[in-house]
C-alpha cells in the first residue's frame, strides 16, 4: 500500500522571510510528497523598516497545513499518517505578545530591519565599546541584525510593550516560538519554548552554556521573564492542540532555517559547509563540538544539537543580507526585469559586463564587514550599459559576497574549503551556479533535492526520542549536479579586485 511504500510521514513547517510552506516527507525515501506555499507580505512603513504581521504569519502556517493535508488525499494518504512535525524559521525576527490575550504587541521586526541602528550606537557608546565586545559571550557582533536590539527598540519606543513588560505579561519569541505557542495552545497559550540554534541568534544566550545570560540581558535591559525556555533541536516538546488540523501530533524538531539547511545537506562532519541562496545568502561551516571565534567577521553560532543529551555542534557563519532581494529590487523598483527567473537569460545576452559592479547594501553590509553605514553602489556605468549589465552585476554581487565569506572562513579555519554545497531558490539558476564556481575557484555542488531546509527540520522531528522513524546518520544524500571552475585564476582575481573597489566605495559613502 501507499503507506508501506512511504513509511510514516513527517511534516515540516518552513516559515521563511518571503513565504511560509508546509511540506510532507516520506520517512522511507526522504522525498517530498506534497507541499503548499503562501507568500507573507512585508510591511515597510519607513525607509529601512521591515515588518511582518505575526497573525498573518500564523494564518499562513495554518492554511498551508490545511491545504497540504488535503493534497495528501490525492496521493491516497491520510494526514493521520503524519507522526511528527518539525519547524524551521527565518531567524532573529522578533515578536512580542501579551500572554493574557495572545495578541502581538507590535508587528514582528524582521531580521533585516535597520531601525535599530541608533540602538546599536547607544549600546556601543556606553564606555566606548567595540562592536565585538560581546563576541566571546554570544558569538556575535553588535548589529541591527539580532533580536536583542529589536526587543530593546520596542521596549523603548512602543508604549504597549513597555506596559506589558511592567505588568509581567509580555512574552518574546522568534518565529518558531510564536508558532509553537499558538499551535500547542491556541490564544490561551501553549508552550513558550525555542531551540538553541534560534536562541544563539538573539545575543542573549551564552554560546557555551546554551543558557540565557544574565549579564547579556542586563546590557540590553531585557527582563529575563520574557524569554522562552531553550531546548535541544530534536525532542518531543509538546503536541498540536485540539481543534487544529494535526491535533495530537507531536512537535519534535526546531531549527533556525540556515541551521536546518546544514542538517538537510547532511553536513555532519567538521569542515563541511553549505550556502543557501534565499532572500539573503548564508554560509555555514561545521566546526564540530568546538567553537571557533572568528577574527575575520564571521559569526559563531550553534549548528545543531539533535537531542537533549546529544553534543552541541557549532558552526561558523557568514551572513549576507542581500541575495535574492537584489533581483527582486531590479524587478519591482527599477522594473528592468519581469520575472526573477528571467535574470539568467538577460544577463547572459550582454557583452562582457562593461565592468559594472553592484554592491547591494540595503541593510548595510553584513559579513565579513558588519557596517551598518555601508550604502548600495552601482559603479562603472557607461553609455553602453544596458539592463542586462545591471542584472549580471546583481548576480555577480551575490557570488562575490559568497567569495568574501569563503575568504574569511579559510583565514579563520586555516584550510580553504574544497567545495561548497548549495541550496535555496536561486540555485535553480545554472548560470549563477557556474558563475559561483568560477568566482570562488571551487566546485559548487547542488543536490537534486533542493528542499534541504525543510528536510533538516523533518530530520530533527523524525529522529526525536519517542518518534524515531529516522536515523540522521543513515540518510543517503541525493545525486548532485557539480559546477566546476572554468576561468583562469588571473581573470578571477582581476574581477574580484573590481568588486573590492566597489566595496570600498560602499563603505565610504555615508557622511559622518
Ligand atoms: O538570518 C535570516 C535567515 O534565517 C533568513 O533566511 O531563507 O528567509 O532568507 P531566509
Amino acid at each position: 500500500s501507499t503507506r508501506e511504500k512511504y513509511g510514516p510521514l513527517i511534516g515540516a513547517i518552513d516559515e521563511g522571510t518571503s513565504s511560509t510552506r508546509f511540506l510532507v516527507f516520506a520517512s522511507k525515501t526522504a522525498e517530498v510528497l506534497t507541499y503548499h506555499q503562501k507568500e507573507v507580505p512585508h510591511i515597510c512603513p519607513h525607509e529601512g523598516w521591515f515588518e511582518q504581521d505575526p497573525l498573518v504569519i500564523l494564518q499562513a502556517v495554518l492554511e498551508t497545513i490545511n491545504v497540504t493535508c488535503d493534497n495528501l488525499k490525492k496521493l491516497n494518504l491520510d494526514f493521520e499518517d503524519i507522526v511528527a512535525v518539525g519547524i524551521t524559521n527565518q531567524r532573529e525576527t522578533t515578536v512580542l505578545w501579551d500572554k493574557t490575550t495572545g495578541k502581538p504587541l507590535y508587528n514582528a521586526l524582521v531580521w533585516m530591519d535597520m531601525r535599530t541602528s541608533n540602538t546599536v550606537d547607544e549600546v556601543l557608546q556606553y564606555g566606548k565599546r567595540d562592536q565585538y565586545f560581546l563576541q566571546y559571550a554570544c558569538g556575535l557582533p553588535v548589529s541591527t541584525y539580532f533580536s536583542a536590539l529589536k526587543i530593546k527598540w520596542m521596549m523603548d519606543n512602543v508604549p504597549e510593550v513597555k506596559q506589558a513588560m511592567k505588568s509581567g505579561n509580555c512574552l518574546f519569541g522568534n518565529i518558531d516560538t510564536w508558532i509553537i505557542w499558538n499551535l500547542t495552545g491556541g490564544t490561551k497559550g501553549g508552550l513558550h519554548i525555542t531551540d538553541c540554534t534560534n536562541a544563539s541568534r538573539t545575543m542573549l544566550m551564552n554560546i557555551e552554556t546554551l543558557k540565557w545570560d544574565a549579564q547579556l540581558c542586563r546590557i540590553f535591559d531585557i527582563p529575563m521573564n520574557v524569554l522562552p525556555e531553550i531546548r535541544s533541536c530534536s525532542e518531543i516538546y509538546g503536541y498540536i492542540a485540539d481543534g487544529l488540523k494535526l491535533a495530537g501530533v507531536p512537535i519534535s524538531g526546531i531549527l533556525g532555517d540556515q541551521q536546518a539547511a546544514l542538517v538537510g545537506q547532511l553536513c555532519f562532519n567538521i569542515g563541511q559547509a553549505k550556502s543557501t541562496y534565499g532572500t539573503g545568502c548564508f554560509i555555514l561551516y561545521n566546526t564540530g563540538t568546538s567553537m571557533v571565534h572568528s577574527s575575520h567577521g564571521l559569526l559563531t553560532t550553534v549548528g545543531y544539537k539533535l537531542g537533549p543529551n546529544q553534543p552541541t555542534v557549532y558552526a561558523l557563519e557568514g551572513s549576507v543580507a542581500i541575495a535574492g532581494i537584489s533581483i527582486r529590487w531590479l524587478r519591482d523598483n527599477l522594473k528592468i526585469i519581469q520575472e526573477a527567473a528571467d535574470s539568467a537569460e538577460l544577463a547572459q545576452n550582454v557583452s562582457e559586463s562593461g565592468e559594472v559592479v553592484f554592491v547591494p547594501a540595503f541593510s548595510g553590509l553584513y559579513a565579513p564587514y558588519w557596517r551598518k553605514d555601508a550604502r548600495s553602489v552601482i559603479c562603472g556605468l557607461t553609455e553602453e550599459t544596458k539592463p542586462g549589465h545591471l542584472i549580471k552585476a546583481a548576480l555577480e554581487g551575490v557570488c562575490y559576497q559568497v567569495r568574501d565569506v569563503l575568504e574569511a572562513m579559510s583565514l579563520d579555519c586555516g584550510i580553504p574549503l574544497k567545495k561548497v554545497l548549495v541550496d535555496g531558490g536561486m540555485t535553480v539558476n545554472d548560470y549563477l551556479m557556474q558563475m559561483q564556481a568560477d568566482y570562488t575557484g571551487i566546485p559548487v555542488v547542488r543536490p537534486t533535492m533542493l528542499e534541504t531546509t525543510a528536510l533538516g527540520a523533518a530530520i530533527a522531528a523524525g529522529s526525536a526520542k519517542g518518534v524515531e522513524v529516522w536515523d540522521p546518520t543513515k540518510i543517503q544524500p541525493t545525486p548532485n549536479d557539480v559546477f566546476s571552475p572554468s576561468i583562469s585564476i588571473d581573470v578571477r582575481d582581476m574581477k574580484y579586485t573590481r568588486w573590492k573597489m566597489g566595496i570600498s566605495r560602499s563603505l565610504g559613502w555615508a557622511i559622518e
